[in-house]
């Protein structure tokens, strides 16, 4: 007890101590546990760093060297290379595969965890569910176990599993299906003393899909991927139904190239586009935030008129499983985003308040810096990219569908099939599940093709 306080007084957080006094046994203890189990010395970190948060600000920033969409011969020649490479590393079973769907679907204003979010245009799937049909996709072609490690949040952790049981693992083996939950840490008021949201329980927050390196070596994820004899992870988030885990040129171009992580982008819709860009930042790579990036770098064109800073981050990364293990040995500190909110908390007192608080996340992307090699893929938007986040307008469920439907239809066109009626925005509903295909060459490859008409469209399954 004494050493708690002699600690909470250390940390700065008297008033913690000075709350704990104040309550009732159960009550107490419930706080008590709280606090013993924190890492108070990562909280001192924190609060240091809100009150010295002056993160030097970019000198330099360059475009990066991209794999372009564009090849000519040469280039095409070691993507061809590339691609039977990654093919190998997928057929011997070197290939894990990492989820993260630890955040809210708040914007989305969903409840349930955003995995559970019915996408499929035709089948009204989950995202959980196309994404794990593309895992037996792969398991299917190359004829090996596809490891799953999903990353949840002590919020959304139960629902999580209890939806992937529910649909019996989406028809994976359960036993390579792998959950782990991340970390939440304390949010800060803007002291660095930390808030409550109820009168024995402090105010967590998850800390971010950067905390997914540290969640895997802590929840034992690598021990059991080394047992598994992986080498090489692929690393995707939870709301884009188009992601392809499985990608053997970017696999192999990743392998090829000895890289630590590399990543894929697509060329920005526009200037205005919320998404994150790859570029050098003081000559190292880095994805800088939309709301980081300053509007003359935003707006900045190249001579061709293209933008310049276009290289949108998908988030779909590629890690060695060595890399994974040598940032989160020892001391492993990305740097902290700090997003300011305000938030409902209660005073010891009881009383309710809205008070600004600070939440502490890092970001997976910062680690490309630590890696000495990196390949940057760029890749068809239309192909690979179409993220569920809002509930309406750009990057919503309707435009995503849109967009699953569009890419679809040019598959069906191209292989001379009936397209179902538009609807009224010109759409043909139609869904190609990834047992069937992946790519419209696989489509065109497969013979005698019928769908399944369904009163919400056509299903090629
Ligand atoms: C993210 C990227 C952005 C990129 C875009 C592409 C960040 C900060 N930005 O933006 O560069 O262009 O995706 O779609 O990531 N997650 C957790 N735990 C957390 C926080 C997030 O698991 O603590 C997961 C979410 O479930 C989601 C993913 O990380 O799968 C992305 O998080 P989100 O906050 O939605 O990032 P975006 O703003 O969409």
């Amino acid at each position: 007890m004494t050493d708690l306080r002699r600690r909470l007084l250390e940390a700065g957080q008297a008033h913690a101590w000075e709350r704990l006094e104040r309550l009732e046994p159960a009550a107490h203890k419930r706080l008590e546990d709280q606090l013993a189990r924190l890492d108070l010395a990562l909280v001192t970190r924190l609060a240091r760093h809100l009150r010295a948060d002056s993160r030097a600000a970019p000198r330099d920033f360059e475009p990066p060297e991209l794999f372009p969409l564009r090849r000519g011969p040469a280039l095409e020649g070691r993507a061809r290379a590339a691609r039977e490479l990654g093919q190998e590393l997928l057929a011997s079973g070197r290939v894990g595969f990492v989820l993260v769907a630890g955040g809210q679907a708040s914007r989305l204003g969903f409840e349930a965890p955003k995995g559970a979010f019915p996408i499929g245009p035709v089948s009204a799937r989950p995202l959980f569910a196309l994404h794990a049909q593309r895992l037996r996709a792969a398991t299917r072609r190359h004829g090996v176990r596809t490891p799953w490690y999903v990353m949840t949040s002590p919020a959304n952790d139960a629902a999580t599993r209890a939806f992937f049981a529910q649909h019996a693992f989406f028809g994976l083996e359960p036993a390579d299906v792998f959950f782990f939950a991340q970390d939440m840490l304390p949010a800060l008021d803007e002291q660095g003393r930390m808030l409550f949201a109820g009168r024995d329980e402090l105010f967590l927050a998850p800390n971010g899909h950067g905390g997914c390196l540290l969640g895997l070596a802590s929840s034992g994820a690598l021990d059991d991927m080394r047992r598994r004899g992986l080498t090489q992870l692929s690393y995707f988030q939870v709301d884009n139904p188009l992601v392809r885990p499985a990608d053997p040129l970017f696999l192999g171009l990743h392998a090829e190239a000895c890289a630590g992580m590399s990543s894929k982008v697509v060329t920005k819709r526009d200037a205005g586009e919320k998404v994150g860009v790859l570029g050098r930042v003081d000559g190292e790579l880095a994805c800088i935030e939309y709301s980081d990036l300053p509007a003359e770098l935003r707006e900045a064109r190249a001579p061709s008129g293209e933008l310049r800073f276009r290289a949108g981050n998908i988030a779909v990364h590629a890690l060695t499983l060595d890399f994974v293990e040598q940032v989160t040995r020892g001391e492993l500190e990305l740097p902290w985003h700090l997003a300011k909110k305000q938030m409902r908390v209660v005073e010891a007192d009881g009383r309710v308040l809205e008070r600004t608080g600070i939440k502490f996340e890092t970001f997976v992307f910062d680690a490309l810096a630590r890696s000495p090699r990196s390949v940057v893929l760029e890749v068809e938007r239309a192909e690979e990219f179409s993220p569920v986040k809002n509930k309406s307008g750009e990057d919503s469920p309707a435009s995503c569908r849109a967009d699953l439907c569009r890419l679809y239809a040019r598959w069906v066109r191209a292989a001379g099939l009936p397209l179902p009626p538009a609807d009224d925005e010109g759409i043909h509903p139609l869904e190609v599940d990834p047992l069937c295909a992946e790519t419209q060459d696989e489509f065109l490859a497969r013979k005698g093709l019928r769908p399944d008409v369904r009163p919400t469209g056509h299903l090629y399954s």
